[in-house]
């Protein structure tokens, strides 16, 4: 018999969630969308209350008391980021809005630095915003996007990887985690490849962050960019660390205020790193909230939080497969505790409501990752995604609720 693995203590955990005691249609709310959003605990519920309570007050400006507690409580959320991702310097942590800022940064930056016949690189499994920015930038300059293919198992095809990348080869981009099948992509293998031919990567962390804890400097990623939403954080706050040599090089996204050194008629400069890229009043308390987060998530531990969530993932493979019809999409070996299926030809929407009627919220549809649905010929999937405040009992809702919803539905 399979070990437990009881390291983590869920019923104490679940109690940090005022959300997880509500009902949904007179049902205990049962949450597995943690993929699209997580949940977000008291303590950095009280945060955000303690920063608009207290110290509202916006950064870097004033000489005053209340901006100059925001100014600390920011640049210690920012160094927090920076130990948690364990970049070298605090200015290589750029706070934005999310992932899809971050990665449009990066890649409305890289105008300047692609010629006509360059070639850029991306996975198959991409969410839309890590394809869709840098098409608009192969449209600027002239230069070729490639795609690494995929497999049945939603596994990328890496000797099909060897072969793309050559002297025209400039940027590589790939997430870690597919957020369509909770794919764990091999990004230590992709990236020193990259390194290889002398092109530089990005990585899309939004989808790993809350399963494990990344070490960019030893993943040698010139660029990684996460939202703190996934990581039991705020919405609209997010990271971009970049490496130092290619944030000084990058050209401002954004003009405005905060990010320049000198303004005249005649000239601007810019401020230095991470100001040039933080033009405009921040999301101040969404940083001092996702600084919150991440001790948060520290205080559980993600080794913890890893082993818990591939045991629900275990169990959940298994139960859900012992309904007739179902069938998983993305059965890597390799993945984290997303689980999309579809079951016999009923429309992923009709299950969704269904089980939405019963309390439990899943995402329904192409979870922005079409050509993932183009590749299995499918219009999308109902995926399951699991947190580390899941429990076994909430699959067993889940598997219910589906069988269920195959008696009305077929
Ligand atoms: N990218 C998020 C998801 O996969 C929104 O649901």
């Amino acid at each position: 018999m399979q070990k437990e693995i009881t390291m983590l203590d869920v019923h104490k955990i679940r109690e940090d969630f005022p959300i997880l005691k509500r009902k949904v249609n007179g049902k205990p709310l049962v949450y597995f969308d943690n993929a699209a959003t997580s949940q977000t605990p008291q303590v950095v519920i009280d945060t955000i209350v303690d920063y608009y309570s207290n110290y509202n007050a916006n950064i870097h400006r004033g000489v005053h008391t209340l901006s100059q507690e925001a100014t600390d409580a920011y640049e210690i959320a920012r160094k927090t980021i920076q130990k948690h991702f364990n970049a070298q310097h605090a200015h290589e942590i750029i706070l934005t809005s999310g992932t899809t800022h971050s990665i449009n940064i990066v890649a409305t930056g890289f105008t300047n630095f692609l010629s006509k016949g360059d070639e850029v690189i991306v996975s198959a499994l991409e969410h839309h915003s890590n394809i869709v920015p840098w098409q608009m930038l192969c449209e600027r300059t002239g230069a070729i996007l490639k795609v690494i293919p995929m497999n049945e198992d939603g596994e990328l095809l890496m000797d099909a990887y060897d072969h793309l990348l050559g002297d025209s080869t400039k940027l590589v981009f790939t997430n870690h985690i597919s957020n369509a099948l909770g794919t764990i992509n091999p990004i230590e293998e992709i990236i020193e490849k990259a390194h290889s031919v002398g092109a530089a990567v990005l990585i899309d962390g939004a989808q790993s962050c809350p399963h494990v804890k990344p070490d960019v400097q030893a993943l040698g990623a010139d660029f990684y960019v996460a939202s703190a939403h996934k990581l039991c954080g705020p919405t609209g706050v997010g990271l971009l660390y970049g490496k130092e040599e290619w944030l000084n090089k990058l050209p401002p996204y954004q003009g405005g205020g905060e990010m320049i050194d000198q303004v005249t008629f005649e000239k601007t400069t810019y401020a230095g790193l991470p100001h040039k890229f933080e033009a405009g009043t921040p999301n101040i308390c969404g940083g001092i909230a996702f600084g919150a987060a991440l001790d948060y998530m520290n205080s559980i531990g993600f080794d913890a939080i890893a082993a818990y969530e591939n045991e629900l993932l275990e169990y959940g493979t298994r139960k859900l497969l012992e309904i007739e019809g179902l069938k998983i999409y993305g059965t890597s070996k390799n993945k984290t505790s997303v689980i999309s299926f579809n079951l016999e030809n009923i429309h992923p929407y009709d299950i969704g409501t269904i089980v939405d009627k019963l309390g439990i919220a899943v995402r329904t549809g192409h979870h922005c990752a079409q050509p993932i649905m183009d590749f299995y010929k499918i219009p999308g999937t109902i995926r399951a995604s699991f947190s580390f405040y899941n429990t076994k009992e909430e699959i067993d809702a889940l598997v219910e609720a589906v069988k269920k919803a195959k008696m009305m539905l077929s």
